[in-house]
Parts: structure tokens; sequence; C-alpha cells
């Protein structure tokens, strides 16, 4: 028996990562919108990458464009790893055309409200997901869930906070606060998720165009991951995570747990604190926390999708 894609609203920052979960997003979802957000790179950019992810792959969805800025605090970018375009790296082509729109918060909430199960998937800040919540409390009981990549037990923006959710706290914790399914692809899960030689070979040795744009441009996130990090043998993909535990859920493992995100501490705002105590008292959990992912098969499934786009 087949069973239909999910729907899903990809909310992204694109961003080297973000490309690739938008390539597994076309194959094995049914994507009814790219929304974009300020992030790796600033508003301009995201779109722009997402759009012309959006024609490589030859998809019918609208890229919507959001928020410019975080909730309250200034916008920061991470040219440091995806390079000044947020996608650096590659020949790539310029956009088909402009934005569907820019109001992505309004297009989430209009396609959210016109059909119940559609599932958010954020990855990158949380600024669209929560001025949707905010703005559509009921939202939370039209959506299937939202499965996001952000957080984890440990940082990689400070010691205690991960980008994503350090690129917006107060946006992050209305999320993880919002009541319904949450799944959580941190950094715990995605750096067992790299981008090692071997890995980007097997991309690079398919055949077309679109192999060769993915390989360069993971060639160039490994790089910045190589020349940042002691000891890692390439970049941690995170994004395409956050699709799999949807689309190939048996990848994982994982733990329920109470999560919370920090966003008053001068050392760790951006914190997602994952309450770990084995204690009776703890409060319920909010959150499928995805702990592992078995590597070479989820790697699998990216050279599988991009190989059924690359002709
Ligand atoms: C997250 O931040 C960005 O650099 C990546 O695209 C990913 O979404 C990892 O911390
Ligand atoms: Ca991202």
């Amino acid at each position: 028996m087949s069973t239909a894609p999910l729907p899903i609203i990809l909310d992204c920052d694109p961003g080297h990562d973000d490309a690739i979960a938008i390539v597994v997003a076309a194959r094995h979802t049914e994507v009814l919108g790219i929304t974009t957000v300020s992030g790796n790179a600033p508003l301009s950019a995201t779109t722009r990458n997402a759009i012309i992810m959006r024609d490589l792959l030859g998809m019918s969805a609208p890229v919507h464009a959001g928020a410019e800025v975080p909730l309250v605090r200034p916008a920061r970018h991470a040219a440091y790893v995806h390079g000044k375009s947020g996608m650096d790296g590659a020949d790539l082509p310029e956009p088909s055309g402009p934005p569907a729109s820019r109001d992505a918060v309004g297009f989430i909430i209009d396609t959210c409200r016109a059909q119940e199960g559609v599932w958010l998937v954020p990855t990158g800040p949380l600024t669209n997901i929560a001025l949707a919540l905010r703005s559509a409390p009921d939202l939370a009981a039209r959506i299937a869930g939202i499965s996001l990549m952000g957080g984890g037990t440990f940082g990689n923006s400070t010691a205690a906070a991960e980008f994503n959710i350090l690129c917006d706290p107060e946006a992050a914790d209305i999320v993880f606060s919002y009541g319904g399914p949450l799944i959580m692809a941190g950094l715990d899960l995605t750096h067992q998720f790299q981008a090692v030689p071997a890995r980007v070979e097997m991309v690079r040795a398919l055949p077309g165009h679109l192999a060769v744009v993915l390989a360069d441009l993971l060639d160039f996130f490994s790089g910045t991951y190589r020349s940042r990090h002691h000891g890692i043998g390439g970049a941690a993909v995170h994004d395409p995570c956050a699709v799999m535990a949807l689309t190939h859920p048996h990848l994982f493992q994982r733990k329920f747990a109470h999560v919370e995100v920090e966003i008053h501490g001068t050392r760790t705002a951006g914190m997602t604190v994952i309450d770990q105590r084995a204690l009776r008292e703890v409060p319920e959990p909010n959150c499928d926390w995805l702990t592992g992912i078995d590597a070479d098969a989820g790697w699998q499934v990216i050279v599988d999708a991009i190989t059924h786009f690359s002709h």
C-alpha cells in the first residue's frame, strides 16, 4: 500500500544544508510552499537561493519571502559558514523571477487554515513560524506538527546555543511552547550526519548538472567546517534531518523530553534546555528529541533524491 506524501511547508534560510533539505522534500513530500527567513544570509539572499533551488528541481511550489529581522533582536548571519551569498561555492543560475509574495506568514496561515494536517518544517530561525502561531493561534490545532532543525545539548554559535535558536530565541520560545507535536533535529543528531569526502564524491559521481552544483555546494560547506573545527570530516548536514524525520522516521533514534528555550541568560540565551531528569515530577514531554541517525542510510536517501532530479 503506498501512502500519499505528507503535505509540508518548508520554512528555510538557504544555506547549503537547507538546499539539500529542499531536494529531499521535493522528492518525498508534497511541498505546498517554501517560505524564507533571514538567517544564514539576509532575507533577499535566502529568498533568491530558495527560488534558484526551486527552479533547479523544476518544482511548482511557490516561494514566499518572510521575516527580514527576528522578533526583538537584531539580525545575525553566518557568512563564515555559508559565504556572503548564503550558498557560496557553486556556479548558480539566476532565479527565474521574484517570490510569489513577501507575506510568508500570511501564506502559512492561509494554507494551514485551508488544509488540515500540514507539517511545518523550519530549517532556519523560527521567526515566521512564531509570527504565524502568534497571529493565528488556531493553527496549533490544525497543523500535523512542527519538525524543526535547531537546538541540542550543545551549541555551535555560543557554548550553549545553536545558530537557528540563537538568531531568534523569543520566536523559538513561542514554537517550543505551542502545545502540539514537535520534532527537534538538534546538533546531537546532525553532527552524526557529515558530508565527509566519500559522501560528497557519491554526489559528484551522479550524472547531470544538479549533482555537480550540489557537490560543489557540499565541498564549500565542508571546507568551512573543516577550517573552523578540530577533527571533523565534513560539514554537519543539519537541515535534511528535519525532513527525513517525517519521511524516513525509521532512520532515527529518539527520546521524548520536555524542552524549553532560554531567552534571558547572559551566557545561555538561545539554549534549548532539555529536561533529562529521571524524576517523576518533571514536566510532560513536549518534544520528540532526535538523538541518533543511521547516517549511511540517510545519505543514501539524499543521493537517491538527487539522482531523481539530476539528468
Ligand atoms: C543551522 O544553522 C545554519 O547554518 C544551517 O543551515 C542549519 O540550519 C545549524 O546550526
Ligand atoms: Ca538552515
